[in-house]
């Protein structure tokens, strides 16, 4: 799609969806609608697919979506490197699915984990087709942070914004490497005024998770614009409600969710393997389909400002 002979092709073939920006010059980028939806599952949005000779890096692969994803991005032939936060954890996911799986350990709390992560995938010297950046923490209400700022945008966000970075140049080796990031519907319930700039702590917001995935949706969007110019593109996605572990930190359960784990994977893994999104950056994706988001996480300005906070953050954990 770096071929603009290409890219105009696949945007007169396309009903216009949504207007983006690139560069400062408007252009309108073609969403195609797909016939998947809340219902169906991981395997059925890649059936057919052969992802044999492609590479994919998968975090938070032991439990919930990361590990649906591992299991059916392995079984469709691809390498899948899945990341858990132990050794153990790792293996244990790993040695349950069929196909090739490399576990990898890596802790988003911990910058120097993340670096070292990274330093070993970069050492495999493959590029890397699918970057599925999955794991994520959601807390209760009592306050906790992580190097004094608050933990949810620190574990969800700014550790896969190092991730990516030591990553990114794998990814964009890849014929058409797509970095696909879990967001939420909850980035709609982010605070008034959307990321808290003058507070990273934490303190006084109202609703902390959603504050982390309105990080995740615009580190999406500014990553997509800094993927300008070669094949690599970048989405977010909201999976859905999904009775996965999510909630273990809270008092609540996610047993009466609405979606399975293999219903609640399908969205990310459309969005990583599907042909028909050849191209597609910067867009925002639920039940396999481009979906409405918040204004917040629409605006440009302020997710340029959180990719310059995010690199002053982590200066020195970065390539
Ligand atoms: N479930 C939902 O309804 C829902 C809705 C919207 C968005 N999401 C998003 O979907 C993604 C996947 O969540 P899930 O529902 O599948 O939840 P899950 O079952 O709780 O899985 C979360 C994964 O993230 C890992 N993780 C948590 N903290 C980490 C850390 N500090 N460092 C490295 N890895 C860490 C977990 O590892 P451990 O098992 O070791 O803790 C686990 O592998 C998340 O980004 C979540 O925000 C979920």
């Amino acid at each position: 799609m770096s071929d603009p002979m290409t890219r105009r092709r696949f945007l007169e073939n396309s009903s216009v969806i949504a207007v983006a920006s690139a560069c400062g010059t408007a252009f309108a980028q073609s969403v195609p609608r797909s016939s998947f939806g809340a219902q169906s599952t991981a395997e059925e949005v890649t059936e057919g697919l052969d992802l044999s000779g492609k590479t994919a890096v998968v975090t938070g692969c032991n439990s919930g979506m990361g590990y649906e994803t591992m299991r059916v991005l392995a079984l469709r032939g691809a390498h899948v490197i899945g990341t858990a936060r132990s050794v153990e954890k790792g293996q244990e996911a790993a040695a349950s699915v069929t196909g090739r799986v490399t576990p990898e350990v890596l802790e988003l709390t911990d910058f120097d984990s993340i670096v070292a992560c990274g330093d070993r995938i970069q050492a495999m010297d493959v590029p890397i087709d699918m970057l599925i950046l999955n794991a994520g923490l959601l807390l209760g209400r009592g306050l906790q942070q992580v190097r004094g700022l608050e933990m949810q945008f620190v574990v969800n966000h700014l550790g896969h914004f190092i991730f990516g970075n030591r990553l990114m140049s794998r990814v964009v080796d890849a014929p058409e490497g797509r970095v696909v990031v879990l967001g939420s519907v909850t980035h709609m319930r982010a605070p008034e005024g959307g990321i808290q700039f003058d507070n990273l702590g934490g303190e006084g917001w109202s609703n902390r998770y959603g504050h982390s995935k309105l990080a995740n949706g615009l580190y999406s969007l500014e990553l997509s614009k800094r993927l300008a110019g070669t094949s690599a593109t970048s989405n977010c996605v909201h999976p859905g409600t999904v009775r996965t572990n999510i909630m273990r930190n809270t008092r609540f359960s996610a047993a009466s969710f609405d979606k399975s784990p293999e219903q609640g994977a399908a969205t990310q893994c459309y969005v990583a393997t599907h042909p028909s999104l050849t191209g597609v950056t910067g867009e925002y994706f639920a039940d396999c389909n481009p979906a409405e988001q918040g204004e917040y996480q629409k605006d440009e300005t302020m997710a340029a400002r959180l990719w310059e906070v995010s690199e002053e953050l982590t200066r020195d954990y970065l390539v």
